[in-house]
């Protein structure tokens, strides 16, 4: 017995060295933990139970029959967050660049399969070089395995990514699928091509961070969701979104007792007297958000619109809303793009929206035209109307034109719809409407200003909304945590039957 176990004690203590004590120095001079270290700050302490520890590849060729590690660079197996059972995956960079061999693929779909068939969330840690060459195409068999696997799992359970090294060719796919996908600074990059390639094929010359870092992706392209300093803050915060988040699409949660009425007196002061000036749409939401807790989602990039997760009252909540700090707060592509993709996720996994309006309309120009506004921002409208968890709109101020439709109001399927006084429900404000229905006075400043006056008078209100009951209530702005939080309990049993579908075409 003594022996076996030691067998088995040498056997465990191998796998734990991964590709050995100087790619171990090396990843740690790179400013990266080791796939083992990074779980240990993901997970609860003593939660991980790891899978296929002693897994091998089963290859030949190209020398690889002389370069076995126990676990074929990735670590896998399930722990917990905050007491939440989730599935992990760890790329090893030490093992032969963390690259993705055929049974390092079987390990990651292994697990994959499992938090499907239990309902958890799945958490994969990328710092690879991508498909192991040497294997060839049962490499690239893996990958598509896996990608089989988001593409199924998606709306099922959640999935997210954080890349901490390399993730490059077909490899970005996977994380691409998944429902967040987060990125540490200076360490973590994503490209199909790499640098190499570009010059190759384009001639142009491009370091790895200037073709797919942070500052590309978390602020340029909107490929990754938010970006971390360094390996362990980013782990910190994806431990901090789980929170926010389901197990599963299946998973309701308990209702809290009834909301106390708690009003906020400097919500009154938020909107500025003149309706040009803008103020910082932040400030409402971690007002209104359980002890001002706001986990955002793509803060870097979009800032126009603001997406993130809170909890009010105990429920957990999806947050919409425009921000006038940035563009007024209109809606262009990237805006349009953000915040159809967060109303998605929402939708899939019960989790209720909050939409918080102050939109002067779609951002009018050549450029927004030429790159399709049109479908992207259909994309919004589409989302919100096609969402059926419970969805709660406060316009704070404007809400203009095709935007007020857009933003989740009463007419696609909003369920409560309320408006502060300062509300501005319009088909435009004031100044564009007079120059467009008055065209004949354009000269004469004295008319232009009263049809101006007159027009803000009559439509820069919520009463005729109000009136016609596109507008539920005229709320006090102090008055809105109380108020959602109690609509929210309505809501709690909402059910809405849709027609059968195989699925929807949303304007992708
Ligand atoms: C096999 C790999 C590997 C790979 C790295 N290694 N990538 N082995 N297959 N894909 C090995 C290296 O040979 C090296 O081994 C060790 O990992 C560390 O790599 P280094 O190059 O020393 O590290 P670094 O300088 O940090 O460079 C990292 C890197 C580079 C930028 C990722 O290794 C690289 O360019 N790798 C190839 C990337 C690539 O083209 N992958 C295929 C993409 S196509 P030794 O023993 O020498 O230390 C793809 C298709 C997916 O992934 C398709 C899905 C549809």
């Amino acid at each position: 017995m003594r022996e076996t176990t030691a067998k088995l004690e040498e056997h465990r203590s191998r796998s734990e060295l991964g590709g050995g004590i100087d790619r171990i120095k090396t990843q740690h001079q790179r400013g990266k933990l080791t796939a083992r270290e990074r779980l240990a700050i993901l997970l609860d302490p003593d939660t991980f139970e790891e899978w296929d520890r002693f897994v091998e590849h089963r290859s030949h060729d190209f020398g690889l029959d002389k370069q076995k590690f126990l676990g074929d660079g990735v670590i896998t197996g399930h722990g917990k967050i905050n007491g939440h059972l989730v599935f992990v995956f760890s790329q090893d960079f030490t093992v032969m660049g963390g690259s993705l061999s055929e049974m390092h693929a079987k390990k990651i779909c292994k697990i994959m399969d499992k938090a499907m068939d239990v309902g958890a969330p799945v958490i994969g840690l990328n710092d690879s070089g991508g498909a192991r060459i040497q294997e060839g195409v049962l490499s690239l068999g893996g990958y598509a395995e896996v990608f089989k696997r988001n593409v199924i799992a998606s709306g099922v359970i959640p999935q997210i990514s954080l890349i901490m090294g390399p993730c490059a060719g077909g490899a970005v796919y996977s994380p691409a699928m998944t429902d967040f996908t987060f990125m540490v600074q200076d360490t973590g990059y994503m490209f199909v091509t790499g640098p190499d390639v570009v010059k190759t094929v384009t001639g142009e010359v491009v370091t790895s961070e200037n073709l797919g870092g942070t500052s590309v992706h978390a602020i340029q392209s909107g490929v990754v969701h938010g970006r971390f300093s360094n390996d362990y803050d980013a782990l910190m915060e994806i431990r901090r979104l789980m929170d926010f988040i389901p197990q599963n699409n299946r998973e309701h949660q308990p209702l809290k007792t009834s909301p106390a009425i708690t009003p906020i007196p400097s919500l009154n002061k938020l909107v500025p007297e003149n309706s040009q000036h803008p103020y910082d749409m932040k400030e409402l939401i971690l007002n209104v958000a359980d002890d001002g807790e706001f986990f955002e989602i793509h803060k870097d990039w979009a800032g126009n619109i603001i997406t993130g997760f809170c909890q009010i009252n105990g429920q957990r909540v999806g947050i919409v809303a425009n921000q006038p700090m940035v563009l007024a707060g209109c809606l262009d592509i990237n805006a349009s793009r953000k915040a159809a993709r967060f109303v998605r996720f929402c939708d899939c996994f019960n989790i209720p929206l909050v939409t918080f309006v102050d939109v002067p309309g779609f951002l009018p120009g050549v450029d927004q035209e030429k790159n399709g506004i049109i479908s992207h921002g259909s994309k919004l409208l589409f989302a919100f109307a096609e969402a059926t968890v419970p969805k709660i709109t406060v316009i704070t101020r404007k809400a203009y034109g095709g935007a007020y439709d857009v933003m989740s109001s009463k007419h696609i399927g909003a369920d409560v719809n309320y408006a502060w006084p300062s509300a501005e429900i319009a088909v435009m404000g004031a100044k564009g409407a007079v120059e467009i229905i008055f065209r004949k006075d354009i000269d004469d400043p004295e008319k232009i200003n009263a049809h101006t006056n007159s027009y803000q008078e009559k439509f820069a209100n919520p009463y005729i909304a109000a009136k016609l009951g596109y507008i539920d209530e005229v709320i006090l702005p102090q008055d809105t945590r109380t108020k959602i939080a109690r609509s929210l309990e309505m809501l709690q049993n909402k059910h809405i039957m849709t027609p059968w579908k195989k699925h929807d075409n949303i304007s992708l």
